[in-house]
């Protein structure tokens, strides 16, 4: 793949920031559009950075005038379900409403190849483990119906406007890069695996399980997380299947193996050595018994050969990270 120039729509975040420094280490002109509203400017490895709403017709305008963009991928989404169903037009407007400005002037500009960060949520709950892309898609929640509706977005730019895209549907992202440079920081911070780190590093006291009786071997969620890198290095795949004339597809991004939350958490306590005290708290709304997800088609498809499929080797990624962080906010 020779060197091009990709937009990355929301580079400032967890997952954004993991993209941007892969494509720059692959050899790639990277320019990164953040508002910096969930993201961080430290967190950025490098490139061409703007800050600005991907919602902005002027920006966006001049942002596809003055570089020649070959493609762009989009991770500039709110992504927090409770939140989403206490505030849905919050993620409408965002997710939905300024995808559809950035997919106008990408029609205005000719730039016609998209990878989109999709989501899990966009099944509901599951009729069938493991889920595979075709699970009928039945969202539970404002979050994951503003995904499909940008899928269905796509499918319909495709068939009108010969768009190209690529959605990527991904299960629990977690970890950090090897590298320890760059991490998973979130100022209101909702997931498990920070969280259970955050009490090994002394940042929290502990870690509340949030439903003790789901039809669960051990009564708590389970879940497919699946490496950070093993997401970037997938959507280099998707970009190098774009830009060599390939088809618009939707594929699943998971590892095809469950953990509970108590595992995860004895998992947590093995890799750090720390004791992490639990509470059991009620269920979580909106949160399914257990999502695992069949990545073959991907596998089979694009050749994606994920990295880091044990879930210890993924904690201690994040371990690393997690103790650069604390150590960093005790300095300031
Ligand atoms: N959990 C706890 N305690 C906590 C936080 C989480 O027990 O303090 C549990 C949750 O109930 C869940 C599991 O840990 O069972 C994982 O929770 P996360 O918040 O880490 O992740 P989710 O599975 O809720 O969400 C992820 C993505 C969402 C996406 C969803 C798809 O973060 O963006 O998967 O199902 F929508």
């Amino acid at each position: 793949m020779k060197n091009e120039s990709i937009l990355v729509v929301g580079g400032a975040g967890y997952i954004g920031s993991h993209m941007v420094k892969d494509l720059l280490d692959a050899g790639h002109d990277v320019i990164t559009l953040d508002d910096l509203s969930t993201g961080h400017r430290d967190l950025l490895p490098g490139g061409t950075f703007v800050e600005g709403d991907l919602g902005d017709k002027e920006i966006l305008n001049r942002l596809f005038s003055s570089h020649n963009i070959s493609a762009v991928m989009h991770f500039a989404a709110f992504s927090i379900v409770g939140e989403s169903v206490e505030n849905p037009l919050k993620y409408y407007r965002n997710n939905l409403a300024a995808t559809t400005a950035l997919l106008s002037a990408m029609i205005q500009h000719r730039v016609k190849r998209f990878i989109f960060s999709s989501t899990a949520a966009v099944y509901g709950e599951p009729m069938e483990i493991p889920i595979t892309e075709n699970h009928p898609c039945n969202p539970t929640n404002p979050y994951g119906a503003t995904k499909i509706a940008v899928e269905r977005m796509l499918y319909d730019c495709d068939s009108s406007y010969g768009f190209k895209y690529i959605s990527l549907r991904y299960f629990n992202a977690s970890g950090a890069d090897e590298s320890g440079t760059i991490g998973e920081r979130h100022t209101q911070e909702t997931h498990l695996i920070p969280l259970v780190l955050k009490v090994a590093t002394g940042e929290r006291e502990n870690i509340s399980i949030l439903g003790t009786d789901y039809p669960t071997p051990d009564g708590t969620c389970i879940r497919d997380y699946i490496h950070v890198s093993d997401l970037t290095q997938a959507h280099l795949l998707a970009l190098k299947s774009l830009l060599s004339g390939g088809e618009s597809a939707v594929y699943n991004l998971g590892n095809n193996h469950g953990y509970s939350v108590r595992e995860v958490v004895e998992l947590a306590k093995k890799v750090t050595g720390k004791n992490i005290p639990v509470l059991e708290a009620d269920r979580r709304p909106g949160d399914p018994a257990k999502l695992i997800a069949s990545s073959e088609k991907i596998k089979t498809s694009l050749g994606w050969k994920p990295k880091y499929e044990n879930l210890e080797t993924i904690i201690e990624t994040a371990w690393v990270w997690h103790q650069k962080e604390a150590a960093n906010s005790n300095m300031s």
